[in-house]
């Protein structure tokens, strides 16, 4: 497989993992996950964790793969690479996925006394890659083990941090988002 062929799967793989947290940013607000809930004296997640910007995350993944299977064969001619099309279960794994991965990294934060909108390097960029593909191959192992050969994920774990970065430094500057990470 071409170097280009790997970053073309890698990134359309992984769109359906990127799009939640943004679509969070946008929907988010209202009733906190943890209802306010401490746990030795701190928020269990924060305010920054609502259930209606969950929701619209996971939805809005789930619904953005959908809509890639469709461009699927038109996108595959257009870039000359076999782009996948994502079974149900791995699409709303994918997304879900995404959102638990962000979901638990606020959790250990709240643990390691960072208080809402602190950074914690690393685990900001990649969180939601590593729980979206376990996700996925708990979901649909076959699909994902197809996909996802080792040198894709190679591209995926180099390249998230850094289209994550650009595009929350992009939500920033656009005053979507607190923080530029
Ligand atoms: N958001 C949400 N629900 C989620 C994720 C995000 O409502 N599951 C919204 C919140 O309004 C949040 C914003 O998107 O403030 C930015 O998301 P993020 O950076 O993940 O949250 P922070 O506010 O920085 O909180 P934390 O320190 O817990 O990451
Ligand atoms: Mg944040």
């Amino acid at each position: 497989m071409s170097v280009f062929e790997t970053v073309a799967i890698a990134l359309w793989a992984m769109l359906p993992a990127y799009v939640p947290n943004n679509a969070a940013v946008l929907a988010g607000g209202g009733r906190p996950i943890d209802g306010g809930r401490t746990w030795n004296g701190k928020r269990v997640l924060g305010d920054g964790k609502t259930w209606r910007g969950t929701a619209a995350g996971i939805l809005a993944g789930a619904a953005l793969a959908l809509a890639l299977n469709a461009v699927a064969p038109s996108a595959s001619e257009l870039v000359g690479v076999d782009l996948p099309a994502f079974p149900l279960a791995a699409a709303l794994a994918l997304s879900a996925g995404a959102m638990a991965g962000d979901v638990a990294a606020s959790f250990l934060k709240r643990r390691t006394g960072r208080e809402r909108g602190a950074a914690f390097p690393g685990l900001d960029q990649l969180d939601f890659v590593a729980f979206a593909l376990l996700f996925a191959f708990a979901a649909a192992p076959a699909w994902t083990g197809d996909v996802f050969t080792l040198p894709v994920l190679a591209v995926v774990f180099v390249a998230t941090p850094l289209l994550h970065l650009a595009t929350n430094g992009v939500a920033y500057q656009l005053g979507l988002k607190d923080e530029p990470w």
